[in-house]
């Protein structure tokens, strides 16, 4: 993002130390090297992402959470994929090439949701099966060995959200698992704790789960980045009914966004209803936009009241929108949020809302450019 890389071509001007040059060169050198500081100072005080302290031999005003997040960038889900009930069962067997293709597009990171809850025993000690570890770990190793920043999560773990009382236990004895696997893992693999909490796992019950599982993990991961995401699927407008630790700065915050949600659910086989939307399109008008200008600036105005990192770990609107305008409103939302320091992940790769073609093995280049635009 614009603030790492000004922070960087700090770091090098400085690294370099200066060439030598004739008094004049001296002073044009010295100048610009003011106008980036000023920059750089004036950037931190509207809350944008921190640069390092490497960078400009001044405290730190930020954590490594800020830092990791302009890692984490602009990314992708790989979804439809390990959180299927099993790998395959909703189309999508990964595939070593994914990664390098994702990589090689120039996105930052992955997002891998994953179902755990159908790979470990129903009773104590709730061993999760190791076969899925292995497979678990082949995709995370494919992402960081890529330099891709690897998001793995819990996702769709159906039986908590209408029983959150009767599976907190396992629950947490599946997170003590997953944290004590990877804790020796590079601090590139992010973990998070809980995809769209809703139904009974509503605000108090999402609140207090959140904490415990938070201490659980920290008890084998005292800093490894932690995403957590507001009750009520993760909505954007639900940040302010998210309760976090004050001491806990390693955390980033998430949130999904699909609004109008008729127009990028229109015709989704699993929301009631989608057939009556199909033909919504997005015409990138006034009033769409304000739209999400808004819900962008109500995160951001939240973000620095706590002063917490923020991720849209989900956006996308579904193959049964005409193509232009899924594209623009992909732009439009991508480019908001990267304005604001939001960091990204694209719902998702190659399935219904996908920008690659598996089949075909071509990209879905409209809504590739869209995401990634050419600068
Ligand atoms: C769900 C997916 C769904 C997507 C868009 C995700 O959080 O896990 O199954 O396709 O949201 O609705």
């Amino acid at each position: 993002m614009d603030d790492r890389n000004l922070g960087t071509r700090l770091f090098v001007i400085r690294r370099l130390g200066l060439p030598p040059t004739n008094t004049l060169s001296t002073k044009f050198i010295g100048i610009i090297l003011i106008l980036l500081f000023t920059l750089s100072a004036c950037r931190s005080i509207e809350g944008a992402p921190k640069m390092t302290d490497a960078a400009t031999d001044t405290v730190p005003d930020r954590t490594d959470a800020f830092e990791m997040n302009d890692r984490i960038g602009r990314g992708v889900n790989l979804g439809n994929a390990l959180e299927g009930p099993r790998e395959g069962d909703w189309g999508v067997t990964l595939q070593e090439e994914y990664f390098q293709l994702i990589a090689d597009r120039g996105f930052d990171s992955v997002r891998i949701p994953i179902r755990w809850s159908t790979h470990a025993a129903n009773e104590t000690p709730y061993t999760i099966d190791p076969s899925f570890f292995e497979r678990i770990d082949w995709a995370v190793q494919n992402a960081l060995t890529r330099d891709l920043v690897a998001v793995i999560n819990f996702h769709h773990y159906e039986e908590i959200f209408s029983d959150p009382s009767g599976h907190e236990e396992r629950f947490l004895e599946l997170w003590q698992q997953v944290a004590a696997h990877y804790q020796d893992y590079p601090q590139e693999l992010i973990f998070e704790i809980l995809n769209e909490p809703h139904d009974k796992l509503n605000t108090i019950a999402w609140n207090s789960l959140l904490m415990k599982t938070l201490n659980k993990i920290r008890e084998t991961n005292p800093e490894r980045i932690i995403i957590i995401g507001p009750p009520k699927w993760n909505a954007v407008n639900q940040l302010s009914y998210l309760d976090l630790p004050e001491d806990d700065r390693n955390i980033i915050v998430t949130f999904h966004y699909y609004e109008p949600h008729h127009f990028t659910h229109q015709g989704a086989e699993w929301a009631e209803g989608s057939d009556a939307w199909l033909g919504l399109t997005w015409d990138g008008t006034q009033s769409q936009e304000n739209d999400v200008i808004t819900a962008m600036d109500g995160a951001k105005v939240w973000a620095e009241r706590h002063d917490r990192p923020l991720y849209m770990g989900e956006f996308g609107a579904y193959s049964k929108a005409d193509i232009d305008s899924r594209a623009r409103w992909t732009a439009f939302v991508a480019q908001s949020a990267s304005e604001r320091g939001i960091s990204w992940a694209y719902w998702e790769f190659c399935a219904g809302f996908g920008i690659y073609e598996p089949d075909l093995k071509i990209w879905m280049n409209p809504l590739v450019e869209a995401l990634l635009p050419v600068e």
